[in-house]
Parts: C-alpha cells; sequence; structure tokens
C-alpha cells in the first residue's frame, strides 16, 4: 500500500486541531494533534493518539493531560507544537490538571483512564474532569492544510444546510 497516497486519502477527513499539554520536571510540554475524538460521555471520556515516535508517547503514560483545542487565531501555535519552530513565546497558564494555552475554544483536562496499543500509535484515553470553551472561529486540518473554520452564524460561513 503507498502510505503517502493513504494519507491524502485519510486527510478528506476535516478535524479540528488541538495542542495535547502536560506538566513535565522540565515545564509545560505540549504536542500539536487532529486525532483528538469524543468517546464517551458516561464516563466522559476523550482520546488520542499519539505516534511511538514522538516525545508525547512516553510522556503521556499514566499522566494527566489538557487538550487545548486551537482557535483560528493559534495556527502558528499548531505549527510550533508540531516541531516547526515560529518563534512564538508561549505563555503559559495552569489549571488543576495541567498547563493551558490561553486563548484555545475549549481546555479539557483529563487523568489518565487507558492506553491501548494501535500500530505504531498508542491511544490515550483521558477522563474528562474539567473543561471550559468559548465562542470564537476554530481552527481546522483538511488536505494537509490549516484552515479556518468559521463559527456559525459569522459573515464568512458558506450558506450549508
Ligand atoms: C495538524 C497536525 C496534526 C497532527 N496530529 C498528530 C496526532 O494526532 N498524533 C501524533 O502523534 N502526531 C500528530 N502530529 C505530528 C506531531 O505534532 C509532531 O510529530 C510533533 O512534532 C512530535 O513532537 P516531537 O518532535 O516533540 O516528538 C500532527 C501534526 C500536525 C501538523
Amino acid at each position: 500500500m503507498d502510505h503517502r497516497e493513504l494519507r491524502r486519502c485519510l486527510g478528506r477527513f476535516a478535524t479540528g486541531v488541538a495542542v495535547v499539554s502536560w506538566a513535565s520536571e522540565e515545564g509545560p510540554r505540549g504536542i500539536t494533534v487532529n486525532s483528538f475524538t469524543s468517546v464517551s460521555l458516561q464516563p466522559p471520556l476523550v482520546l488520542v493518539s499519539i505516534a511511538r515516535s514522538a516525545r508525547a508517547h512516553d510522556a503521556l503514560r499514566d499522566q494527566p493531560f489538557v487538550v487545548n483545542v486551537l482557535s483560528a487565531e493559534q495556527v502558528a501555535l499548531a505549527w510550533q507544537f508540531a516541531g516547526r519552530p515560529q518563534g512564538v513565546a508561549v505563555s503559559w497558564e495552569q489549571n488543576a490538571i495541567g498547563p493551558t494555552l490561553p486563548g484555545a475554544l475549549a481546555v479539557i483536562g483529563c487523568r489518565p483512564w487507558r492506553s491501548v496499543e494501535a500500530g505504531d500509535h498508542t491511544l490515550y484515553l483521558g477522563e474528562v474532569v474539567d473543561f471550559s470553551y468559548r465562542v470564537g472561529d476554530g481552527l481546522g486540518f483538511f488536505s494537509g492544510e490549516m484552515v479556518v473554520v468559521p463559527r456559525p452564524g459569522s459573515a464568512f460561513q458558506w450558506a450549508c444546510s
């Protein structure tokens, strides 16, 4: 199978973009993900899929983490936490679970629930222990590109019924 073609095919599924952050001994750390998925309401569970090759992979084992759902204004942060430095000075805030990114559209604090090995990735399931959110334009990832996802009712929103 042609993995590059498969990746292009799977990229037709539009997603949001989030930074998963956690507290390490060296300070706050984060990784950009688009594998964030809501899983269950009772109990409240979410998951992220993390590559074995990523530094986050071992760090997230049994580790509380925060999912910061990025807004359209945070595209530089998305690239920075994907390993492409943008020269952005990150000003972390702290909640009960770990470091958070101010300006995120949603902040979801999780404690570790289960992890499932899946090929070259591990699925980290977290139990949501606190959350907050705000109105704003979303950041999306579609066909390998970052895109703006205008908020409902925005002048930039295409008619869609
Ligand atoms: C839009 C986008 C989504 C990504 N989603 C994931 C993901 O869900 N899981 C993952 O392991 N890596 C994902 N990555 C890649 C990681 O962000 C990237 O490999 C990261 O730099 C790894 O961190 P490290 O260099 O500290 O190991 C994504 C990258 C981008 C740009």
